[in-house]
């Protein structure tokens, strides 16, 4: 038999869900691993899927997406991009913002091309970049509050280097870069001719002042690729909408990538997703809300127990440095944590070597389940440095 693809067989199963496992079978098991919302899709959004079926809106779509959908993401994400961008050649319905970035690395990478990513990073980007032949290059973030320095950018740049990935609010650190970061960052993307993938997917998450967007620098309107999606915002991991908006020559590229993989996305999503953009303007609040009173909790909780945490400024996860206050790697930590508390966490070493010695809670829960874990936490802790 001949030999299958290298590009997939060098690729690993992200295990997130390595740990929830071990506790599958406990009754009181408390799992904080998942990277999605605890609430159900508003019933609004539902209902207009359902209608979408018994009206027979069932067939093909165009490649690109609808075109009120395309419209109508142009005017809702332009209060977090700063730009309208034209519904016809520069915005992309995509299936889940998984989509939008699969895509992206295949209309921008030759073979050898290196992609520079801040680490902890989501694994999600390694794989992409992976699949079109290109080269993930991770830069150690852990020594400047998980935030990509400019001088730490400029170090990681060689001739191969096309692009650089951004995300904020950042999964699975939470953190946030400020205007001013986002500025400094993009006169280095400017002066060495970087396109930049910024994936706001967790913008709506972002708890405090309003989320900045690289592409809103000068200079970076025309080498941003900005990617949007419903996943988390509208809790709607399921229905599989993320949005990409990028220069027309990019979105032309990517539009062919789409086809050749897709066709286009489930034509009731996108009727889902257009009612979610022109009337769900408000709800993605209460989930805000309820994660920023879960990363109160943790926080508090993790400062009680002396482990050292970057505060989240949005998202749905806090990522302390748990099993290192502990002397354990993050393996051991969660495999030990789920024999002893039945709490399920995700190792730190999912996002990189760079999440040695850390772990990622998820705060998509019931408080109530947060505080029992917590405490569950808490008393191991305690075991663990008395013993
Ligand atoms: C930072 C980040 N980007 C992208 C995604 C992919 O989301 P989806 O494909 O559901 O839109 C996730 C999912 O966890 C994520 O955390």
């Amino acid at each position: 038999m001949q030999e299958l693809s290298a590009r997939t067989r060098q690729l690993a199963f992200a295990s997130m869900r390595r740990f929830a496992d071990l506790v599958a079978d406990e009754p009181d098991a408390i799992i904080l691993t998942i990277g999605q919302p605890h609430f159900p899709t508003p019933a609004h959004i539902a209902e207009a899927a359902k209608r979408a079926i018994d009206e027979g809106f069932t067939s093909y779509t165009p490649n690109r997406g609808i075109r009120p959908l395309r419209e109508a993401a142009s005017a809702y994400y332009e209060r977090f991009t700063g730009h309208r961008y034209d519904p016809d050649r520069e915005v992309l319905v995509t299936v889940g913002t998984t989509h939008a970035i699969d895509i992206a690395m295949r209309a921008l990478l030759a073979p050898g091309d290196e992609v520079i990513i801040p680490a902890p990073a989501y694994p999600g980007y390694e794989g992409a970049v992976r699949l079109a032949g290109g080269h993930p290059v991770f830069v150690d973030t852990r020594s400047t509050g998980f935030l990509l320095t400019p001088d730490a950018l400029r170090q990681a740049i060689t001739p191969r280097t096309k692009l650089l990935i951004l995300a904020s609010p950042a999964n699975p650190t939470g953190t946030v870069y400020s205007e001013d970061e986002l500025s400094a960052l993009a006169r280095v993307c400017v002066e060495r001719d970087l396109y930049v993938l910024s994936d706001e997917i967790y913008a709506e998450l972002q708890f405090d002042g309003s989320p900045a967007s690289i592409s809103r620098m000068p200079g970076m309107r025309d080498r941003t690729l900005v990617i949007h999606g419903l996943s988390k915002s509208h809790s709607m991991t399921g229905w599989r909408i993320g949005f990409a908006f990028a220069p027309a020559p990019i979105a032309a590229e990517m539009a062919k990538a789409a086809q050749f993989s897709v066709s286009c996305p489930s034509s009731i999503s996108q009727m889902a997703a257009l009612e979610a953009l022109t009337c769900g303007h408000e709800d993605s609040r209460p989930m805000r809300e309820a994660y920023r009173a879960n990363r109160d909790l943790a926080v508090e909780a993790l400062h009680r127990m002396g482990v050292p945490v970057v505060e989240p400024a949005g998202a749905f996860y806090v990522f302390p440095e748990l099993p290192k206050a502990l002397g354990m790697t993050s393996d051991a930590f969660c495999e030990a944590l789920a024999r002893e508390a039945h709490v399920a966490l995700v190792s730190g070493t999912c996002f990189t070597h760079c999440g040695e010695g850390y772990v990622r809670i998820s705060l998509a829960c019931p408080p109530e389940a947060l505080q029992e874990a917590l405490g569950r936490i808490e008393r191991f802790v305690e075991r663990r440095r008395q013993g």
